[in-house]
């Protein structure tokens, strides 16, 4: 992709994701500050990683000490800006400026899809996290059969898939495969990103990584973590892990 393109479509990006936070639409950022409030003690230190432009550090600056990175240094200018409670920095979740065990708890929302490098992000996450301190990463789980279904069912489509039938009915059988296939041999599965999309650019068909709870849940384990939840949801049967549309990975370092 030619470099005039990519800032394009970077800016276009930052440009939505500060649309989306001025107009409300970013409901999944209270759901996801109140799954945090469950695990993390009020008065903690707290870094939010991939803070974008800055909503969730915001309104998690009501109950926690509140440090918010992110590598866009629109999204950081912006954040800045708007919300004066919050240390912002420009800093890279590969490589994490910030001492070992300097937080109690290092989150991050609609984050790690992005990331072709998972297993480099999780341990500087952990890296800095304290002992018995948390790493909580929540984003939409792909794999969800739930998804598609609500896309075959909305006339409208759905928002990151488009409105194609055949592209939504396909995404369905795949989930369906991988849901069950993730619970045996869970590895972290990439795709190539979809970002010279014009009518899609901004959601996550721009994702590397399809992130998935079992995957991350296993790598947490394997460094020593307790994993205390899979799911970020609350709401009946999509709370039940394999098939819930948010993942929400709460690991505890040991
Ligand atoms: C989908 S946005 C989510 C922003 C915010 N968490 C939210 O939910 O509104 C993904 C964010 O990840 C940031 N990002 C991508 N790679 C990063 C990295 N290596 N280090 C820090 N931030 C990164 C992008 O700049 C972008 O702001």
């Amino acid at each position: 992709m030619k470099n005039g393109a990519l800032h394009y479509n970077t800016r276009r990006y930052v440009n939505s994701a500060i649309h989306k936070q001025e107009s409300g639409l970013k409901k999944y950022i209270y759901n996801y500050v109140n799954f945090i409030k469950k695990f993390v003690r009020p008065g903690s230190k707290v870094l939010d990683v991939a803070c974008g432009p800055g909503l969730s550090s915001h309104l998690l600056s009501k109950n926690y000490k509140v440090t918010g990175i992110d590598m866009s240094k629109g999204m950081v200018a912006y954040a800045r800006k708007k919300f004066k409670d919050v240390d912002f920095r420009v800093d890279d979740a590969h490589g994490l400026s910030f001492p070992d065990e300097s937080f109690d708890a290092v989150v991050a929302c609609t984050f790690i899809e992005h990331i072709n490098d998972v297993g480099a992000v999780l341990d500087e996450m952990l890296r800095v996290t304290k002992r018995n301190g948390h790493v909580i990463i929540v984003s939409p789980n792909w794999f969800s059969p739930l998804r598609p279904i609500r896309g075959i069912i909305s006339p409208k489509g759905y928002e990151a898939m488009g409105k194609n039938r055949l592209r939504i009915t396909i995404w369905l059988f795949k989930s369906i495969y991988y849901t069950f296939q993730k619970l045996i041999n869970p590895k972290f599965v990439f795709q190539n990103p979809d970002i010279e999309n014009e009518e899609l650019v901004g959601n996550d068909v721009d994702m590397v990584y399809i992130a998935n709870q079992y995957d991350l849940g296993r790598y947490f384990r394997k460094k020593g973590c307790k994993v205390l939840k899979l799911s970020a949801d609350t709401f009946r049967f999509s709370s039940i892990p394999p098939i819930a549309p948010w993942l929400g990975v709460v690991a505890k370092k040991s």
